[in-house]
């Protein structure tokens, strides 16, 4: 039992290094919590203008997730890529959206979302970045492109033949979703801002 339980904190401490707090915050641009959505995830990081980072997010957000994948596949052994793997990319995807060192309040998970699926299966991870530019193309709205993305998973595991990734894929659409909660109130009302705009601070 000791490999699995070292999978899992492995994982979960890959992914809850919060890189957009910590590029922000080496650049000097103040703290991204008081910015914009007050999210720490690269769609927040584009609010302070500065598009470097912002994509330096995107990468290191979606490449811890990728590592975890791979580290949980090799301590694991064998063909465990769906077992080691899967768990070492959920409790990643979990260290992202509830950081202890955040006390909990972490990100969206979007972005670890496809990194994680990319590295179980990169079809998957094909049809989640198709669904996630498209929709961003199609609403210039970064909270519908994302959500999108992560329902477009668990669906495309089954339609791809993967039914073992399909309950891990399903969970972390799951909490994308609920971690979106505010931008679906925002949406409603109409008032979720376009990629490039300002918006107003969470409560
Ligand atoms: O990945 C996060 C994105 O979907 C929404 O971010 O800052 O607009 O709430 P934000």
């Amino acid at each position: 039992w000791q490999t699995p339980a070292l999978v899992m904190i492995i994982g979960y401490l890959l992914g809850s290094i919060p890189f957009g707090i910590i590029l922000t915050r080496i650049a000097g641009v103040g703290d991204l919590r008081q910015i914009g959505s007050g999210n720490i995830g690269a769609t927040n990081v584009l609010r302070t203008g500065r598009k470097g980072l912002a994509a330096a997010t995107l990468l290191l957000d979606g490449a811890k997730g990728a590592v975890a994948v791979f580290l949980g596949w090799r301590l694991m052994g064998g063909d465990a890529l769906a077992n080691g793997g899967a768990m070492a990319g959920l409790m990643a995807f979990l260290g992202h959206c509830y950081p202890v060192w955040l006390r909990f309040a972490g990100g969206k998970g979007v972005a670890t979302m496809l990194g994680v699926v990319a590295a179980l299966h990169w079809p998957v991870g094909l049809v989640f970045a198709g669904t996630w530019v498209g929709m961003l193309a199609l609403t210039r709205i970064s909270s519908v492109g994302g959500m999108a993305a992560a329902a477009s998973a668990p669906v495309a595991a089954v339609a791809l033949g993967r039914l073992d990734l399909f309950a891990p894929m399903l969970a972390m659409a799951l909490v994308v979703l609920w971690r979106h909660r505010a931008n679906m109130g925002r949406l409603v009302k109409g008032i979720e801002p376009r990629v490039g705009a300002k918006t107003s601070r969470e409560p």
